[in-house]
């Protein structure tokens, strides 16, 4: 644990309310990964939470004189294993109409992942199937997928609509994300990404479209605060970088912060355009070049890695993880859960693929999935480690090491979800 979290610890046990029972406590864990200063593990650790935050953390033998521990106190007995900050899922679609097992059937028959888009399945046949689908559908669907994201540990998410593509199915995708954090356990943090394929009536008029995004989509999402950050799809047969830049520009005159799905299929100069314009992140970077990994570094933006994608589509390239990491650049890793190209909740399922193909140690894959994918939705101050004053998110994992955590593999490790200091699973 920090010196700052102990000075902390300090002053908060100093403050009016000293004397007040914790409301909960974890004790005895094997591993406590603070996931502050690095992976920040307390052999023996315990945790305490008042009114929803994180009071204390420490060694278990200091807690009885550290916390106040009354006859409401819920005493949860980690019993040696290992407790972490709630996963924050940093990159998802979770709202969309219908499937595409049966395109994943034509994938595996040879078909590549563009040539089915072309041919015009991919995103736009989801678009179609979301276009059809009424709000209660799309709500339920939303709270089916929220629910697994869950019992995988997930206590954030960042929610993308994309799937709607004219203004009042944007608009409606994003509503309903709305609906959804009124009763998910989560907290959802959703972002506008209008321009994620160019419609079919658009075709060959990708800079109306865009024209559309940006005069009429991005201001009304944000004036209706259904959004906070904006996201673009460069690739060919998506968006080119000069309209990304446009609808990005648009986004952040209207306070919100640039986001981008950038060198996945192809070098493209996304991660330099993200740095230039002060993204939060830069997501997938699958063919990032040396320039664009320089660009990160300089500016501070996040890279979201995203292998299960690269996984599903049956490619071999991954994100340079090693390369992003040497050069300073904050690595953060998600699912990108959607119905196309990555369709599982199981967050732990990338650090074991980030681990074999992408080099990452059990380390760095536990902060990609937590504090640094906080950094990645502009919420590090508030979640993503177990520091006295941040949110009470907090995991009890049936494993006795953090190593185990990439090692064992496919299954789901976690056993307890805390959520704002209450047991939510
Ligand atoms: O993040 N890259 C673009 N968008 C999604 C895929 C969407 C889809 O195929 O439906 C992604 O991989
Ligand atoms: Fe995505």
């Amino acid at each position: 644990m920090s010196r700052d979290t102990h000075a902390a610890a300090e002053d908060l046990n100093a403050a009016p309310g000293r004397g007040r029972p914790a409301d909960l406590v974890v004790r005895n864990a094997g591993e406590l990964l603070t996931c502050a200063d690095g992976l920040g593990v307390i052999s023996g650790g315990a945790v305490a939470v008042g009114e929803g935050r994180i009071s204390w953390v420490g060694p278990d033998p200091d807690l009885e004189a550290a916390v106040e521990i009354g006859p409401r106190t819920r005493v949860i007995d980690a019993g040696g294993r290992v407790v972490m900050p709630g996963v924050v899922e940093c990159h998802t679609h979770v709202v969309f109409g219908g499937d595409r097992a049966a395109e994943f059937q034509m994938r595996v028959a040879g078909k590549p992942y563009q040539e089915i888009a072309a041919a015009g399945g991919g995103i736009k046949s989801t678009v179609n199937a979301t276009r059809a689908a009424s709000r209660d559908e799309l709500f339920e669907r939303g709270r089916r997928h929220l629910g697994w994201l869950l019992r995988y540990g997930v206590t954030t998410v960042e929610v993308k609509s994309g799937y709607g593509l004219s203004v009042h199915d944007e608009l409606r995708i994003l509503e309903v994300y709305r609906d959804l954090a009124a009763v998910a356990p989560q907290t959802i943090v959703p972002t506008l990404l209008g321009a994620h394929t160019v419609p079919l009536e658009f075709a060959g008029r990708a800079d109306r479209y865009v024209d559309l995004v940006v005069g009429e989509m991005v201001p009304r999402a944000a004036e209706a605060g259904l959004a906070r950050f904006c996201d673009v799809f460069v690739e060919e047969g998506a968006f080119t970088l000069e309209q990304a830049r446009r609808v990005l520009e648009a986004g952040l005159a209207h306070g919100l912060r640039p986001k981008l799905h950038a060198d996945q299929l192809s070098a493209g100069g996304g991660a330099e355009l993200a740095a230039e314009l002060g993204g939060a992140s830069a997501d997938h970077l699958d063919h990032v070049s040396n320039a664009g990994i320089a660009a990160l570094a300089a500016a501070g933006v996040t890279a979201v890695l995203l292998p299960g994608a690269v996984f599903f589509l049956g490619l071999h390239e991954y994100a340079p993880a090693r390369r992003l990491l040497e050069a300073g650049v904050r690595v953060a890793l998600s699912t990108d859960f959607n119905p196309g190209t990555c369709y599982t909740e199981n967050v732990f399922l990338m650090g074991t693929i980030a681990s074999a193909h992408m080099k990452m140690s059990a380390a760095e894959v536990i902060l990609a999935l937590t504090l640094n994918a906080a950094h990645a939705i502009d919420m590090a101050g508030e979640i993503g480690s177990l520091e006295v004053g941040k949110r009470a998110d907090i995991l009890v994992l049936e494993a006795e090491s953090h190593l185990t955590i990439p090692y064992h593999w496919g299954i789901n490790p976690v056993a307890t979800v805390i959520k704002d200091g209450v047991v939510v699973q």
